[in-house]
């Protein structure tokens, strides 16, 4: 099959299974990072352009407005160009540069929020603000508010689709990151139609408050609801049966026995994830078949999560992580 929108390349992402003989389970890790922004946020950008577009709330040739700590500015600016629209990505410095850099060489203009930020605070509540002031300046602009866009879960219905026909329908848990929360929203309520009982895990970096902890600066990027900020109307509380919370250690040090150990690059999110459902099938509360996104590639984070000087520097390696991946995955 030959295709001629890039954006006709999103979806389709294959399974790779880690198997777990001695839990009885399996591991299955959605590869997400395959979708040609390298993000499973390729799937809500196009939902939410399309959205914007048959509302008429943007008009062909507007200017697509977004606050994105990269991903979701990967997916916009592949859809603008698809869609023959500007894309304006409003970041801050918590962003990975080279998600900036590829926003960049994909022709979106970049606004950086100005302000006296620490390395490992977000500064998204500034982000949205400026977003939307720029929408509101900039004829036939719209700000696609990722975090209260009903469009962002309705982006992964093809995941949902998707990941029954490449299971048979088997499946028996979802464990998702949750940011704006949409994926996890789309994906769990999808899923639980499919069949009620699969059960379903969020997982938020320590230091984010989206299941009611304190919140406190975090170095996991993408994922969250940083203090301050206030959690989007797209989480879904009722469809997720449970939260947790990861460390920034535990999240990157994963993702980095998973590269040294079976060749797989996925970024720090995807890290915690992974770690989270391997910890929950440790403890007996998860069984069978476990369906994990790799929401984007380690290929984003090679100067901070895989670069160990970066990770000594913040106090983030710590040799008991790799040390229960080992227990866990033999
Ligand atoms: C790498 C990564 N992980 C996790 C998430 C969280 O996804 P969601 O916003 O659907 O909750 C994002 C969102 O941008 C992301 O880029």
């Amino acid at each position: 099959m030959i295709f001629e929108n890039v954006s006709d390349l999103i979806g389709g992402t294959p399974i790779l299974g880690l198997p777990l003989p001695s839990y009885n389970s399996m591991l299955l890790l959605k590869m997400e990072k395959n979708n040609p922004g390298g993000s499973m946020k390729d799937r809500m950008a196009r939902s939410m352009v399309e959205a914007a577009l048959q509302s008429g709330r943007l008009k062909p040739g507007g200017v697509v407005v977004e606050s994105s700590s990269g991903n979701t500015g990967i997916g916009l600016a592949i859809a603008a160009i698809d869609r023959g629209l500007r894309f304006i990505a409003v970041v801050d410095h918590h962003a990975a540069p080279d998600k900036i850099a590829v926003m960049r060489a994909l022709g979106a203009e970049i606004r950086y929020v100005q302000g006296e930020y620490a390395e490992n605070e977000v500064a998204v509540v500034e982000r949205q603000r400026l977003a939307a002031e720029l929408a509101e300046q900039i004829p036939g602009a719209l700000f696609m508010n990722q975090s209260d866009n009903p469009a962002n879960p309705a982006g992964y219905a093809g995941f949902v689709r998707e990941a029954l026909a490449q299971t048979q329908g088997r499946l028996d848990a979802f464990v998702g990151c949750v940011g704006t929360g949409g994926s996890m929203a789309g994906i769990a309520r999808g899923l639980k139609q499919h069949r009620a009982e699969i059960t379903t895990i969020g997982v938020e970096p320590c230091g984010s408050i989206v299941f009611g902890q304190a919140g406190h600066p975090y170095y996991q990027s993408g994922t969250g609801t940083p203090k301050g900020d206030t959690v989007g109307l797209v989480v879904d509380y009722a469809s997720i049966d449970l939260g947790v919370q990861v460390s920034d250690a535990q999240a990157f040090e994963t993702a980095r026995y998973l590269a040294r150990r079976k060749g797989i690059l996925v970024g720090g999110s995807s890290g915690g994830a992974i770690y989270k459902a391997l910890e929950l099938i440790h403890s007996g509360r998860l069984r069978g078949q476990v369906l994990t996104p790799v929401a984007d590639g380690g290929e984003k984070y090679l100067h901070t999560v895989y670069n160990e000087d970066w990770l000594r520097e913040r106090e983030l390696l710590d040799p008991r992580i790799a040390a229960n991946l080992s227990r866990w995955l033999s």
